[in-house]
């Protein structure tokens, strides 16, 4: 009999119902031995498109696919056990119609085992988001700034300043309405994340909007200092596992240029 009983793993509804409740702690992982390390610790782990840019080199979510989710989303899942697993849907794999949504959110959930996926879009994803949560695929919606938007909406400014503040509560407001059991809101301004958070019944998962929000993500390799191309002002560096990758490294290549590596104990004898 094994000693510890099985991890209960959270669900959609688990976490929807923590709305007003303690922070809900979300976190990116892209591999299974980073997803053991934030199973630990966190409520929902996100297999998020930015592996487009962390992992791959991409300069942005823009070339990201459908394999490259279900290949990570795979290796994530094996290491999370109680953490709610949840993989974005890619640019241009669910937006042309509510049928093609649920064809790809149908394959991902099938070839990941995740419990849920989450889509960038506030009231034009509305329809789709009410189509899938209907057929069994809880969503997780993401508003505000969305980065497979940002050829169309300028860059990764900061979302619903002035005017603009109420097509992002409309947004908000949609996608809950629809069905989504969480929205992310990226980017926007404290009061704006408040007053969203005030106004819908969802969680809200912010990522620079302030901690307002029902709960806050971050991409994993930005708070661990491993992710260095760029850095968004919003992250706050927990390690700065970047460089001390570097000078590891580093030191390593000195061991080998000067014959100290492996060193004596670890080299073989005939006998
Ligand atoms: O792709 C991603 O990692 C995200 C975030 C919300 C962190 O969408």
């Amino acid at each position: 009999m094994s000693a510890s009983a099985p991890q209960k793993t959270l669900t959609p509804a688990a976490i929807r119902a923590r709305k007003g409740g303690t922070p809900l702690v979300c976190l990116t992982a892209y591999s299974t031995p980073m997803a053991r390390f934030v199973d630990a610790h966190a409520d929902v782990i996100l297999v998020g498109d930015s592996l487009g840019m962390v992992v791959h080199g991409l300069p942005s979510t823009i070339g990201v696919t459908v394999e490259m989710m279900v290949l990570h989303g795979r290796a994530v899942r094996r290491g999370a056990e109680r953490a709610l697993l949840v993989v974005d849907l890619p640019f241009g794999s669910y937006e042309e119609s509510p049928d093609q949504a649920f064809r790809t959110a149908a394959r991902v959930m099938a070839e990941t085992g995740c419990a849920a996926v989450k889509l960038e879009g506030g009231e034009t994803m509305a329809e789709t988001i009410g189509f899938l949560t209907r057929r069994a695929i809880p969503v997780m919606a993401h508003v505000g700034l969305m980065p497979q938007s940002v050829n169309v909406t300028g860059g990764y400014r900061v979302q619903g300043r002035g005017a603009e503040a109420e097509r992002v509560i409309q947004d908000a407001r949609a996608v809950a309405e629809a069905g989504a059991f969480a929205v992310v809101l990226e980017k926007i301004t404290e009061p704006l994340a408040r007053s969203i958070t005030e106004q819908v019944p969802i969680p809200t998962i912010g990522i620079g909007a302030s901690p307002a929000c029902d709960g806050q993500i971050l991409v994993v390799d930005d708070m661990l200092g491993l992710f260095t191309d760029f850095r968004p002002s919003f992250v706050r560096r927990y390690a700065e596992l970047g460089e001390a990758t570097d000078a590891a490294i580093a030191a390593y290549a000195e061991d080998v240029r000067a014959r100290r590596f492996p060193a004596r104990e670890h080299t073989f004898s005939e006998s």
